[in-house]
């Protein structure tokens, strides 16, 4: 007749038949057995947990995934600095003057064709906010943080008219594409979306 796995059946002297039984008949191999496969199974768990909550963002790091900035009190002409991922993010209100400064470039296909990064502003802004030049502000020749954006820095923003970054003189127009100077890239557009009239969530 077929018998449970691990339940041993008594001899007719009493014993077990093979190896000694405790009270419910589980022979004490089994149990030693179950003990130790459990034990590797705690350890086991043990391992993975802190390799799991190494691999979660910690709360600190997803608080700061993306950044809300009201524009509302951003007159035309003025830039503020802001916080983006830790690092530095430039929030600018163009004039008129501005914009057609930097779309003139666009719509002159020899100027253009001159861009070492070529993008329009209308690219690097969104539809029907063509004045709000929302960039990193971080140089991308060696990081640096370009002048043109703090307060006081309206005089600093170089021969473009954009951001100046004085470390080894990248000069960045007001679309912040790079006219001269080592960097090889325009600032940097993160991404970001107008939540309202006013209010622009990035990243
Ligand atoms: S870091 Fe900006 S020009 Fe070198």
């Amino acid at each position: 007749m077929a018998q449970d796995a691990g339940i041993d059946t008594p001899t007719a002297d009493g014993g077990s038949g093979d190896g000694a039984l405790d009270g419910g008949g589980v022979r004490r191999r089994d149990f030693i057995n179950i003990a130790a496969v459990s034990a590797a199974g705690v350890g086991g768990l043990a391992v993975l947990y802190p390799l799991i909550s190494q691999m979660a963002p910690s709360a600190d790091v997803l608080a700061e995934s993306s950044t809300e900035i009201d524009l509302a009190a951003i007159q035309p002409g003025q830039a503020i600095k802001a916080l983006f991922r830790k690092q530095p993010l430039f929030v600018r209100n163009l004039t008129a003057e501005e914009v057609k400064k930097a779309t003139d470039v666009d719509n002159n296909a020899s100027e253009f064709s001159t861009l070492r990064d070529p993008a329009t502003l209308a690219e690097r802004t969104k539809p029907g906010k063509q004045n709000w030049l929302i960039t990193m502000g971080v140089c991308t020749h060696l990081g640096c943080v370009p002048l043109g954006a703090g307060p006081g820095e309206e005089m600093s923003r170089g021969a473009f008219g954009g951001y100046f970054c004085p470390c080894h003189g990248s000069t960045y127009d007001t679309a912040a594409r790079i006219r001269k100077g080592p960097a090889p890239r325009n600032l940097e557009v993160p991404p970001y979306e107008f939540t309202s009239d006013t209010i622009v969530k990035i990243g």
